[in-house]
C-alpha cells in the first residue's frame, strides 16, 4: 500500500471531568507524492489528527496504516528552537555530522529566506524568521513525509507567499508526501492536491484539485470557483 490510510480514527479528551469528543471517525486516504491539506475552523480537530498521524499520540480506536517506511518530519504551530543554538546549528539539529554539506545547508537557508542570519540567535529573530528556520530545519532532514502545522500562520503576506511557492517546489523536486494542516482556504487551494474539510470531527467534504505545471493564481476564475464551492462546504458566512 503506497500513502497513509485512516480508518475510522477516533479521539477524545477529558476536561474538567467531561468526555470531549474530538475525532469521531475520520476514515482518509493520504496519497504517496502528493499534498494533502486538512482545512477547517479552529479548535475542529486539525492538530490533533496530525499529531495521530505523526505517533506522538495514539487514537481511541479506528487505525493508522503506514505504506512504505518513512523518514518523516513534524513541523509544529511554534517555532521549537533551541534557544542556545545560531540558526545554522539549529536547522542541523538532529542531524548525523557530515549528512548536509556547507552548500546544501547554505541552499536551504536561501530557500528559507535566512541568508545573512546564519549565526543570529533565536532570540534575535521575529517570529516568522524562527518559524522559517524550524521549516528550514525539516527540509534539512530530506523527509519524505512531513506534516507541517499551520507552518506559515505567524508570516506577513508577502513571506508567507513565498514560503508556499518554495513548499511547492521542494515538493515537486523531491517528491515528498505533505500533510499539511491549515485554516486558511486560499492556502488550501494553493497548496493541496487533496483538500480534507473537517467539521464537528468528521469529514464534511473531500476535494481532489487539478493541479497544472503553472503555479496557480488566486484570481483565476477556476481558481475562485473551486473557493466557492469550499467556502459553502465550510458553512462560512461572508
Ligand atoms: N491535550 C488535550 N487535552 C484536552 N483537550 C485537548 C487537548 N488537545 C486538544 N484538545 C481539544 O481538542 C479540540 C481540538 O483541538 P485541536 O486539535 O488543537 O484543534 P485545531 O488544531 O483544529 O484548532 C479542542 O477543543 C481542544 O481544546
Ligand atoms: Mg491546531
Amino acid at each position: 500500500m503506497a500513502g497513509i490510510e485512516l480508518v475510522n480514527v477516533q479521539k477524545s479528551y477529558v476536561v474538567e471531568k467531561r468526555n470531549v469528543q474530538v475525532l469521531s471517525g475520520i476514515s482518509l486516504q493520504v496519497p504517496e507524492e502528493s499534498i494533502t491539506v486538512i482545512l477547517g475552523k479552529s479548535g475542529c480537530g486539525k492538530t490533533t489528527l496530525l499529531r495521530l498521524v505523526g505517533e506522538l499520540e495514539q487514537p481511541d480506536g479506528g487505525e493508522i496504516r503506514y505504506g512504505a517506511v518513512h523518514k518523516t518530519a513534524f513541523v509544529f504551530q511554534e517555532p521549537r528552537l533551541m534557544p542556545w543554538l545560531n540558526v545554522t546549528d539549529n536547522i542541523c539539529f538532529g542531524l548525523k555530522k557530515q549528512a548536509l554539506d556547507s552548500l546544501e545547508i547554505q541552499s536551504i537557508i536561501y530557500t528559507v529566506g535566512l541568508e545573512g542570519f546564519e549565526r543570529a540567535y533565536p532570540f534575535q529573530l521575529s517570529g516568522g524568521m524562527q518559524q522559517r528556520v524550524s521549516i528550514a530545519r525539516a527540509l534539512a532532514y530530506q523527509p519524505t513525509f512531513i506534516m507541517m502545522d499551520e507552518p506559515f500562520a505567524a508570516l506577513d503576506y508577502f513571506t508567507r507567499e513565498q514560503m508556499q511557492r518554495e513548499l511547492l517546489r521542494v515538493q515537486k523536486s523531491q517528491g515528498a508526501s505533505i500533510l499539511f494542516v491549515t485554516h486558511s482556504i486560499d492556502e488550501a487551494l494553493l497548496l493541496g492536491h487533496k483538500i480534507v474539510i473537517i467539521e464537528e470531527g468528521l469529514i464534511k467534504a473531500e476535494f481532489d484539485l487539478p493541479k497544472s505545471e503553472k503555479l496557480p493564481n488566486l484570481l483565476d476564475e477556476e481558481f475562485i470557483e473551486w473557493k466557492r464551492n469550499i467556502i459553502q462546504n465550510l458553512n462560512v458566512h461572508i
